[in-house]
């Protein structure tokens, strides 16, 4: 595995529509283990793939209880809403205030292109929102209620996972 780079903000590629992945290959899982090990060095909860220059329909989401690997994912079922802080890897030293469904259920195929579904509340909702609308060629700053702030000196909000005090992004 190896760590890839981020692309940033104003990288056209992080506005493109992502392609379904229709088989498994040797390519694809290499790319997924290299995305996982990228995303734990940047202490991210999420990446997906546009986010390390690769147009394909593929996330992962650490949000502290293990990896989830979805391919061609769709979200099928949202409800409620949260109001929360959000940051992303690609915009980096920034945060904004995001709302976003408070419950999530989505619809992907794992590793093994095996059918799954993945449900979640709060951060892991919140992830499952950020790293699909990447496949979409979305970012979160479009969505910012309040601009971009600055990530230097405010205080961890606890609806993110700030367990060591670090910026959480997805
Ligand atoms: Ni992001």
């Amino acid at each position: 595995m190896a760590i890839r780079q981020i692309r940033e903000i104003g990288d056209e590629i992080l506005t493109k529509q992502c392609k379904s992945v229709p088989k498994m290959t040797l390519r694809t899982k290499i790319l997924i283990g290299d995305m996982l090990e990228t995303m734990y060095e940047y202490n991210g909860v999420g990446l997906a793939a546009p986010q390390v220059g690769v147009l394909k329909r593929i996330v992962v989401i650490d949000v502290g209880e293990g990896p989830i690997v979805l391919i061609n994912p769709e979200i099928i079922e949202t409800s409620g809403e949260q109001t929360g802080e959000e940051g992303c890897l690609s915009v980096p030293g920034k945060w904004g205030i995001v709302t976003r469904p408070q419950y999530v259920k989505a619809r992907a195929l794992n590793q093994e292109m095996v059918p799954v579904e993945v449900e979640g509340e709060g951060l892991l909702a919140r992830a499952l929102c950020h790293e699909i609308d990447h496949l979409s060629g979305e970012l979160y700053v479009d969505k910012a209620e309040d601009g971009l702030h600055d990530v230097s000196y405010h205080e961890e909000d606890e609806d993110m996972d700030g367990d060591e005090g670090e910026e959480t992004e997805e």
